[in-house]
């Protein structure tokens, strides 16, 4: 992993559990402008331990799925949870696919984890294992837009140490709003951004209830890697259910580039 220390999205069973769960949630949302036909090769890069992968193969149950990420370990978990994928040990910087390889690329939550440096050469690898006519389409946060209605002072506690600890290991919590510069320079011209504005009220007491739980038991999740009190955040998080005038906002950036 890059020698970085991962602050969410380890291999016990709980976290496990833990990105099945969001996968089945976000990609609804994220998967929206993404399309492939039977037979197309796909690659889920950092796919982790599969879970978007596993989403990708329930919508698209014909492709050629192929998912690719450093961590061994990660790997493991990813062929006992999606065995149908042909799973790869491989760095995005450097991808061991010939020119032309892909019809699709895709990925959520890669590029916040390393350095710029790594992030372009991740989107050079990418245009070129892509054929020409094919694209990529991936997710990635943008931290700045998370807010609470009330403001809850833990959990916006929580989310600076979680914003911190990621600018320690190397990564940007921010980077959604880079990522078309970044796109820009890995040379490609065809680019097409678009945020994905979530916002959680009483209009929709199941929605809002599905996006607290996102958010709390990630809290959960880095507490231990942190050694930060995440759980009062997460708890706090937890009442704003209870909240009449309560609202929850974020705000992640999916993007299309083309391989033209
Ligand atoms: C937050 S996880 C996301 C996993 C998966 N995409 C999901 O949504 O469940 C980030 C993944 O990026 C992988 N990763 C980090 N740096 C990488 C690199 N340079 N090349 C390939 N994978 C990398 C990590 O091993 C980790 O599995």
């Amino acid at each position: 992993m890059s020698g970085q220390r991962y602050i969410h999205g380890g291999t016990d069973a709980v976290e496990v559990a833990r990105l099945e769960k969001q996968a089945r949630w976000v990609s609804p949302i994220l998967l929206q402008r993404f399309e492939a036909k039977p037979g197309m090769r796909v690659l889920d890069l950092a796919t982790g331990v599969g879970a978007m992968a596993g989403q990708l193969l329930e919508r698209w149950p014909l492709i050629e799925l192929y998912g690719a990420d450093l961590s061994a370990s990660q790997l493991r978990i990813a062929q006992r949870e999606h065995p149908a994928v042909r799973y790869v040990r491989a760095n995005g910087a450097a991808l061991p696919f010939p020119d032309g390889s892909f019809d699709r690329v895709h990925w959520t939550w890669f590029i916040e984890h390393v350095s710029k440096e790594v992030a372009v050469k991740a989107l050079a690898e990418v245009r070129r294992v892509l054929k020409a006519g094919g694209y990529a389409h991936f997710t990635e946060v943008d931290n700045s837009t998370f807010r609470t209605v009330p403001a809850l002072p833990h959990v916006k506690a929580a989310i600076d140490a979680l914003n911190a600890g990621q600018v320690r290991g190397g990564g940007d919590p921010y980077v959604g709003q880079k990522i078309v510069q970044y796109a820009r320079e890995a040379g490609f011209t065809r680019i097409d951004s678009r945020p994905n504005v979530l916002k959680g009220d009483q209009r929709d007491p199941l929605f809002l209830q599905g996006f607290i739980d996102e958010f709390a038991e990630i809290f959960e999740s880095v507490d231990e890697a942190l050694g930060a009190p995440l759980t009062e955040a997460a708890a706090e998080l937890r009442g704003l259910i209870r909240e009449p005038r309560g609202e929850l906002h974020y705000t992640s950036v999916t993007t299309q580039v083309f391989k033209t």
